[in-house]
């Protein structure tokens, strides 16, 4: 018997989508406003689900406070407030598109996360706009 649980968090940040293989005029076609070259805003919202047995000792999943740190020292800490394409190794090469965006803080997790445990991670770029991944 597994049980999931949630822990939402949130984070602002800046990006620009654009391929710099391709020409402004291309990025404009594909990306419109959001190849914005002084860059644009969002308010993330992020869900982090987390499923396993239950522990028969502590009767958790897993302690949420351990999921509250986790999100905050692989995402807050890394993402909020930055300029994704300026500020982060994470979207120096890569679009930060929310497809993206969820597969990046999917893996950062998941790296710390106790092995037993299966991740998926729910990110809303707007309240109509939102990507999940749950490693498959
Ligand atoms: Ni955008």
């Amino acid at each position: 018997m597994k049980v999931s649980v949630c822990r939402k968090a949130h984070f602002n940040a800046a990006h620009r989508l654009y391929n710099p293989k391709w020409s402004f005029e291309k990025n404009q076609d594909v990306f419109g406003k959001c190849n914005n070259p002084s860059y644009h805003g969002h308010n993330y919202n992020l869900e982090v689900w987390v499923k396993g047995e239950i522990d028969k000792e502590t009767g958790y999943v897993i302690d949420i406070k351990i999921l509250k740190d986790l999100i905050k020292s692989e995402v807050e800490d890394r993402f909020d407030h930055k300029n994704l394409n300026e500020d982060t190794i994470e979207f120096k090469n890569l679009i930060p598109t929310a497809e993206n965006m969820v597969v990046v803080i999917w893996n950062l997790i998941k790296n710390k996360l106790p092995k037993h445990l299966d991740l998926k991670v729910v990110l809303y770029e707007t309240e109509r706009n939102v990507v999940e991944f749950d490693g498959k």
